[in-house]
């Protein structure tokens, strides 16, 4: 997978992708990361990326002109399955959203900044609106990191244990059970005993008890989804 993001404050996004499971999906070659600063599209010498509002009204709208060439020259280099905006009034990312976007070959992320882009960039080049949440941020930055972070590790070989981004919470619509590790017992507090019968299906059962109940108590909305 290749994902291309265009942003005019690339060090804002660097560091997730110098960590961690990022950087090893990186460094195996799982997927490719490039960052594009949208002030490197521009024809004026200040390098202007946004102006004022047409009609009037607070607040700065990001040009056309340095995103389509920006779009345009990535274009010219391949053929994009996905074209994503970053926006608060887009599609409230979920791990349906994550696991389709991960399926792509190769995508582009456009992160926005003031109040926003001309709108013209979203009905002539975005295919994909993604929001990360009901909250407004300065820019969508965050929210690109927050993507190719669910995304990235969905990813084959990238997590070490294949099975484990399939127990996740969500993957299912459900959320995850508790889990334990050593010590069996801390300051009196105790592993429940059942772990240790060795008696898996009972175990599996117990689990799945526990997911549903987790998600009864704090998300029932999940319940809910198809
Ligand atoms: N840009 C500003 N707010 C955002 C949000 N909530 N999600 C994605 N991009 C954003």
């Amino acid at each position: 997978m290749r994902i291309d993001i265009i942003t005019v404050l690339p060090e804002l996004l660097k560091s997730p992708f110098e960590a961690s499971i990022l950087k090893r999906a990186i460094d195996a070659n799982l997927v490719e990361v490039h960052f594009h600063n949208l002030r490197d599209y521009t024809s004026d010498n200040y390098k202007t990326i946004d102006d004022y509002q047409f009609g009037g009204g607070a607040g700065m709208v990001m040009m056309i002109e340095p995103i389509d060439k920006c779009i345009t020259q990535l274009q010219s280099e391949r053929k994009y399955d996905e074209i994503i905006y970053m926006t608060p009034d887009g599609e409230t990312l979920n791990q349906s959203i994550a696991n389709q976007v991960s399926l792509k070959e190769n995508i582009i992320i456009l992160c926005g900044h003031y109040k926003g882009v001309d709108q013209r960039v979203r009905d002539h080049f975005i295919t994909r609106e993604i929001s990360i949440g009901d909250y407004v941020l300065s820019g969508g930055e965050l929210g690109a990191a927050v993507l190719c972070d669910a995304i990235i590790r969905l990813i084959p070989g990238v997590l070490g244990n294949e099975t484990s981004a399939l127990t996740d919470s969500f993957q299912d619509n459900l959320l995850a059970p508790p889990i334990y590790t050593r010590p069996r017992e801390y300051k009196g507090w105790k592993v429940p005993e059942l772990l240790f019968s060795g008696n898996f299906p009972k175990i599996e059962k117990w689990r799945e008890e526990q997911a549903y109940e987790r998600t009864k108590a704090r998300r029932p909305d999940l319940l809910d989804r198809k």
